[in-house]
C-alpha cells in the first residue's frame, strides 16, 4: 500500500518529490548500505555522521514544528541507543562532530520542507533495515534501531506528516520556501557525509 493511502496527495507533495528526487536518487547511490565495503565499523562511522547531523538539525527545528508530535518523532534518541550498542561511550557521543552547515529554518514553511526529507527517510529506512541485518546482522537490538526508528507506526506517521504537511501548506500559494529547504536538507546532507568520508 502506497504510504500516503487514504490521504489525499497535497500539491506541495508532488513539488517537494519533483524537486528533490534528483538528490534522492544520488545520496541513495553514494549511501554505502549495498556496497561490498560495508561492515560494522563503516556502518558504526555512518551512524555518527547521522548523529553529527541529526542531533543539532532536530534543536533547530524543535521550535517550528511545535503542532507536529515532534518529540515523538526525534530520531537523535535512536541514534545515542545505536551508538552505545556499537561500542561508544556517552562521552565518545558527545564528543562527536556536529554539522555547522545545516539548513536555515527560518519559518514554520522551511521547517517542513526539512522535516519531509527526515520523516520520508524513515520510509527508505525499512529498505536498508533488511539490508544491514542480513550483511551485518544488525537489528534493532544491537545497533540498527534508527533504520526502523518509528517501527510498526512508520506507515501511520509518514500519512500523519503529509496530513500535517497538507494543512500546513493549504493556504500558501507558493511552494518554493518548502521545497528550497528540502533541497538544502538533502543537499547539506550529503557535503556533511561527504565531509564525514562515508560517501562511496
Ligand atoms: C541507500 C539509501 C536509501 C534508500 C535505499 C532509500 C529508499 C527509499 C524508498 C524505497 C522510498 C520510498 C518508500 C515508499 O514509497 O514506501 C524512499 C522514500 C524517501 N526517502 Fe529514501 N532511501 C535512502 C536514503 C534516504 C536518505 C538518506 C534520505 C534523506 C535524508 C531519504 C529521504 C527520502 C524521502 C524524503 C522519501 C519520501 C519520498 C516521498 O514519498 O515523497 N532517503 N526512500
Amino acid at each position: 500500500m502506497p504510504p500516503e493511502a487514504g490521504t489525499t496527495l497535497p500539491s506541495v507533495l508532488t513539488a517537494l518529490r519533483q524537486g528533490t528526487a534528483n538528490l534522492h536518487r544520488r545520496l541513495e547511490a553514494r549511501l554505502p548500505f549495498f556496497a561490498t565495503t560495508l561492515d560494522v565499523g563503516l556502518y558504526r562511522r555512518l551512524l555518527m555522521a547521522y548523529y553529527g547531523f541529526h542531533a543539532p538539525f532536530e534543536v533547530a527545528l524543535a521550535p517550528h514544528v511545535t503542532a507536529l508530535d515532534h518529540a515523538r518523532r526525534a530520531k537523535t534518541p535512536t541514534l545515542v541507543r545505536d551508538l552505545l550498542a556499537l561500542g561508544l561511550t556517552p562521552g565518545d557521543i558527545h564528543a562527536l562532530p556536529r554539522c555547522s552547515d545545516i539548513p536555515a529554518i527560518h519559518c514554520d514553511h522551511s521547517a517542513l520542507g526539512a522535516m519531509y526529507v527526515l520523516e520520508g527517510s524513515t520510509l527508505g529506512g525499512q529498505v536498508l533495515k533488511r539490508a544491514v541485518a542480513e550483511r551485518l546482522q544488525i537489528d534493532a537490538g544491537n545497533g540498527g534501531a534508527f533504520l526502523d526508528v518509528y517501527g510498526q507506526a512508520t506507515g501511520p506517521l509518514w500519512r500523519g506528516f503529509l496530513e500535517f504537511l497538507a494543512s500546513a501548506t493549504a493556504h500558501l500559494e507558493q511552494h518554493e520556501v518548502v521545497v528550497e529547504a528540502a533541497i538544502d536538507t538533502f543537499s547539506s546532507f550529503e557535503r556533511w557525509l561527504e565531509a564525514q568520508e562515508v560517501l562511496l
